[in-house]
């Protein structure tokens, strides 16, 4: 069968989601972006009586990231118009509407209970022959799978995506056992020619390729810094403009993914390598414990190693 992929659905609509959405709009092909509805009132909202059932309300969180990306510099959209073909909603109210959809990417919260829980909600709702994937960092595509239908699993792999996704071109395929190999075909000619991503094929190892080193690197320099005194400034400035990294530095970098992110990474990886002689670079530090209890999860929140401040209008982090 020919694969046509006219409408997608991304679930989560955080530092990944949102821009995932906007690389797919920019092509021209429409997408319904998903998060969940909140489970408490802001202040402002229940200073209007908001009721967390207000479609306002129910909102929040997809509204937020969207209007997130929309703001992030360099752009993840192609033009304002692209943003048109993206259709806000959340995961109670219009889950539905993935039926309609001919690929699924799931971009939620790197933790295996909620990527299985979802699975288990797509399995109902996806289509015949529609192609689901996950951009998990790492987390083994046979478990996120498990308990799924074999339908389900010949149309099911991991699909990452590298932060941000409009500019990075290196796409990791990540088929496991089960995929049908026609339909990782199909998905890699789009993923290809429609979305211009070049495309590295991995096996279904923790962390697969791009972050098994990544992830390590990050983890050996927090470590590295925190036990001989090193600041974060001062890491930066070795390891940013003086190796032609200057927006990308290693504390700047680790801001724009996510600290939170990259302790869940971490942590899974720690947990599904119990045999290997790297295990304990991946054990939580005090620092990103520290930062990730205090809510400093990076860019997305406006702090983490760095914190955003505004001068003259403009924002700089
Ligand atoms: P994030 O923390 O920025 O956003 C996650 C979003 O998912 C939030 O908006 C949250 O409300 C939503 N969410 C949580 N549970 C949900 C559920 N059950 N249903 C619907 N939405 C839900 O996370 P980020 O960074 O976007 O990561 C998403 C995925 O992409 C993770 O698996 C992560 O490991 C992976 N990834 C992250 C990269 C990065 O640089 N941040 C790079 C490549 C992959």
């Amino acid at each position: 069968m020919t694969y046509q992929i006219k409408r997608v659905g991304v679930i989560g609509a955080g530092t990944m989601g949102a821009a995932i959405a906007a690389l797919v709009a920019g092509t021209g092909i429409p997408v319904i972006l998903l998060d969940v509805p909140p489970s408490s009132l802001t202040a402002e909202e229940e200073a209007k009586g908001l009721t967390l059932n207000h479609p306002q309300v129910r909102n929040r969180i997809v509204q937020q990231g969207f209007e997130r990306m929309r703001k992030a510099r360099p752009s993840n959209l192609y033009s304002e118009r692209t943003a048109e073909l993206i259709t806000l909603g959340n995961t109670e109210d219009d889950f539905h509407r993935l039926a309609e959809c001919d690929w699924i990417v799931e971009a939620i919260v790197e933790q295996i209970g909620p990527k299985q829980s979802l699975m288990a909600r797509l399995e109902e709702v996806r289509k015949p022959h529609a192609i689901v994937t996950t951009n998990t960092s790492g987390i083994p595509i046979r478990i996120i799978a498990e308990g799924r239908s074999e339908a389900f699993r010949r149309h099911f792999f991991g699909s990452h995506f590298f932060n941000p996704p409009r500019y990075l071109r290196l796409l990791e395929i990540i088929p496991g056992d089960d995929a049908d190999p026609a339909v990782v075909a199909a998905f890699r000619q789009f993923a290809e020619e429609r979305l211009g991503k070049g495309v590295v094929i991995c096996k279904d190892r923790p962390n697969f390729i791009g972050n098994r080193i990544f992830v390590y690197a990050g983890q050996v320099l927090i470590n590295y810094a925190l036990q001989h005194g090193y600041r974060v400034e001062e890491v930066d400035a070795l390891t940013g403009p003086l190796i032609g990294r200057p927006n990308t530095a290693s504390f700047r970098l680790l801001d724009q993914v996510g600290i939170d992110v990259m302790a869940y990474v971490a942590a899974n990886l720690y947990d599904a390598i119990p045999d290997d002689e790297s295990r304990d670079v991946y054990r939580q530090n005090d620092l990103t414990q520290k930062l990730v209890a205090a809510g400093k999860l990076g860019k997305k929140v406006g702090q983490g190693f760095y914190k955003e401040v505004r001068q003259n209008g403009k924002r700089e982090f």
